[in-house]
């Protein structure tokens, strides 16, 4: 049996992402959960963004943004960033974080989160209260510590520790313990 619960803007588990928008001397940081990769070649991603936030002025206005992947310790300034406007407030003073140049915006990354992406606006999308905008990502950052061999593939998502969000029971979490192998996984099955 199944309970039925309508409509809902529910989705889980998904990263709290902090973006950043702006520029080296005046940039803003703001956490969203409505993210995701949408395109490969070359790769782009969506964010959902509501028109009433700064972030929204500042990634039309200056057209591009980095994406940013807290480690799971850093859950209370991920929150700070997204229940404070930096309309009022300097969000990287406040939380301690620190902003770095980027290699191909002018937007930058923020050096306590791990994994970053620079990202330049190809597409807008309006849909209701909310704003898509993709992201074509011209660059990818991670800690050197956290990879080997300088390949994608070489990522050690333990050292990494992305923060985890569960939007509507509003919970932050850790990731768990690997327990399978994708595109991989399923050959037991299919062998049957
Ligand atoms: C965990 C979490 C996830 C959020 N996700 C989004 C989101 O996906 N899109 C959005 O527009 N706002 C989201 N918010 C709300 C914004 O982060 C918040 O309104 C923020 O203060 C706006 O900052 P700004 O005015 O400096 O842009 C989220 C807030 C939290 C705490």
């Amino acid at each position: 049996m199944k309970t039925k619960l309508g409509p809902q803007d529910i989705l889980f588990p998904v990263p709290a992402a902090l973006i950043v928008s702006g520029t080296m001397d005046k940039p803003n940081i703001v956490t969203v959960a409505w993210i995701g990769m949408i395109s490969c070649v070359p790769p782009v991603l969506g964010i959902g963004i509501h028109k009433s936030r700064h972030s929204y002025k500042l990634i039309k206005k200056f057209r591009e943004f980095s994406v940013n992947i807290p480690p799971a310790d850093k859950y209370k300034e991920v929150d700070y960033c997204g229940i404070i406007s930096g309309r009022d407030r300097n969000k990287f003073k406040d939380a301690n974080l620190t902003p770095v140049k980027s290699g191909k915006i002018k937007t930058p990354i923020i050096k306590e989160c791990p994994f970053n992406l620079e990202c330049k606006l190809v597409k807008t999308l309006e849909v209701s209260e909310h704003t898509l905008f993709l992201g074509e990502i011209l660059e990818t950052h991670i800690d050197s510590d956290k990879v080997k061999n300088k390949t994608p593939q070489g990522i050690n998502i333990d050292k990494v520790n992305p923060l985890v969000y569960f939007p509507t029971i509003r919970q932050y979490r850790k990731i768990g313990k690997r327990i399978g192998k994708s595109f991989n996984a399923c050959l037991e099955l299919k062998d049957k």
